[in-house]
């Protein structure tokens, strides 16, 4: 067993609260992480706010980074004292994760989101022995040590041993989501036009990885000034507030229709408005968190007339290591500075850091958590 110090999530309007817990032993295929780093999420809030089905209190956190600190009897490819970062975890043997889409793996739930391993079994205890709602994301990486296993583990590349794993640790859910979604899942073309539905991490990855594909035009959207005027900076050629009659000069301006719509927002009349904005093949592509119980309308003879489609995007479309690894090239080489996103709180601020997102000051904040 080891000792890691955990910030507990304990639902809606209360606070964190950073307690002793124990971590297994481990199994064959998982590793121990001593975190450096966690990017938070969105879907923290999320799942704080109860929009998403995981027990709390709970240790959330699923953008962490960290030194490799032991491995389990099959870990062959990772060593302690490796950087690695963290992603999503999956089952590996259902038809999905065999057709190389994991993040559409048939028991994600129990992978990801159901507070112990799959087998049920928990990977951290309180001090008293109670099982903690733990393993998020295959992770749990608000805390100071992690158990992970080799599916969600990436080792970082060599040539990025000079990127902090400040920086590095949340290229495993939003950024990866934001540009797979482009890349991966919608497979944008050059010269289509896309429009992307609030300019957050998720929003600002599919702008960069849209000036990547070559989209144009680009179009951000959101209901916050700052985060449009980044958005022009990172890739977006036209910027418009979600306020001031959007739709209207994303119409006027692109009267062929769109050939992509990517909604961030989770926003049901959002995504309706922006489906609506769609040429003939226009594909929306539709990320946010949602309430459980909301239901999308579409015209059906506009959906089948024009062959146009509605997708459902989690992750991105990610593999795991070879998309993480080639995001991680894009941005050494300048294509992809989501640095500017980022500004980084001591562990001992989750609160603040919460607090810089939700007002919309910072688009992703990072805990620091332990040294490099
Ligand atoms: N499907 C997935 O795999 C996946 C992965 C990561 C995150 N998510 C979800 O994606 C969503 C976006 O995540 P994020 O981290 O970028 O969140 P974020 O809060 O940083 O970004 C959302 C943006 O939407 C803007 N917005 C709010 N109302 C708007 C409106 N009416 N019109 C236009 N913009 C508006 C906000 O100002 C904000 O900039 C969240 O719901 C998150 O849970 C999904
Ligand atoms: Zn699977
Ligand atoms: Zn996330």
């Amino acid at each position: 067993m080891t000792t890691a110090t955990a910030a507990l999530c304990h639902g809606h309007g209360k606070a964190f609260t950073f307690e002793q817990v124990q971590l297994a032993d481990l199994r064959p295929d998982e590793l121990r992480v001593r975190i450096v780093a966690c990017g938070i999420c969105h879907t923290d809030l999320a799942v704080r706010d109860g929009q998403l089905p995981v027990g709390l209190p709970a240790i959330l956190g699923h953008e962490g980074a960290g030194v490799v600190e032991a491995v389990g009897a099959d870990v062959t490819h990772i060593a302690p004292g490796d950087r690695v970062v963290m992603s999503f975890n999956s089952c590996g043997q259902c038809p999905n994760c065999a057709d190389h889409a994991p993040t559409y793996c048939y028991d994600f739930f129990a992978h990801n989101w159901s507070g112990a391993r799959a087998d049920g079994t928990a990977t951290v205890r309180g001090d008293g022995g109670a099982q903690v709602n733990a393993n998020f994301f295959g992770q749990s990486a608000f805390a100071t040590h992690a158990i992970a296993t080799v599916r969600n583990v990436v080792k970082v590349p060599e040539s990025a041993a000079a990127v902090p794993l400040t920086i590095l640790a949340p290229i495993g859910c939003g950024l990866m989501t934001g540009a797979g979604a482009v890349l991966r899942s919608m497979k944008v073309r050059a010269d289509l036009p896309i429009a992307v539905f609030g300019a957050g991490t998720v929003g600002m990855a599919a702008i960069m990885a849209a000036k990547i594909a070559g989209a144009h035009p680009i179009i951000a959207v959101d209901v916050n000034d700052d985060r449009l005027a980044l958005a022009r900076e990172l890739g977006a050629t036209h910027a418009f507030n979600a306020r001031a009659g959007a739709i209207d000069s994303i119409r006027a301006l692109c009267t062929q229709g769109l050939g992509y719509v990517f909604d961030t927002t989770g926003i049901n009349a959002v995504i309706q408005d922006a489906w609506n904005l769609l040429a003939p093949r226009g594909i929306a592509g539709i990320v946010g968190a949602s309430d459980p119980a909301d239901l999308l309308t579409f015209n059906e003879a506009a959906f089948m007339g024009g062959g146009r489609r509605v997708m459902g995007i989690l992750g991105g479309d990610s593999d795991g290591e070879g998309f993480l690894t080639e995001l991680i090239e894009h941005h050494l080489a300048g294509r992809f500075p989501y640095e500017r996103l980022i500004e980084v709180f001591p562990f001992n601020q989750i609160e603040q850091a919460i607090a810089a997102s939700e007002s919309g000051k910072v688009v992703k904040p990072v805990l620091s958590i332990g040294q490099e």
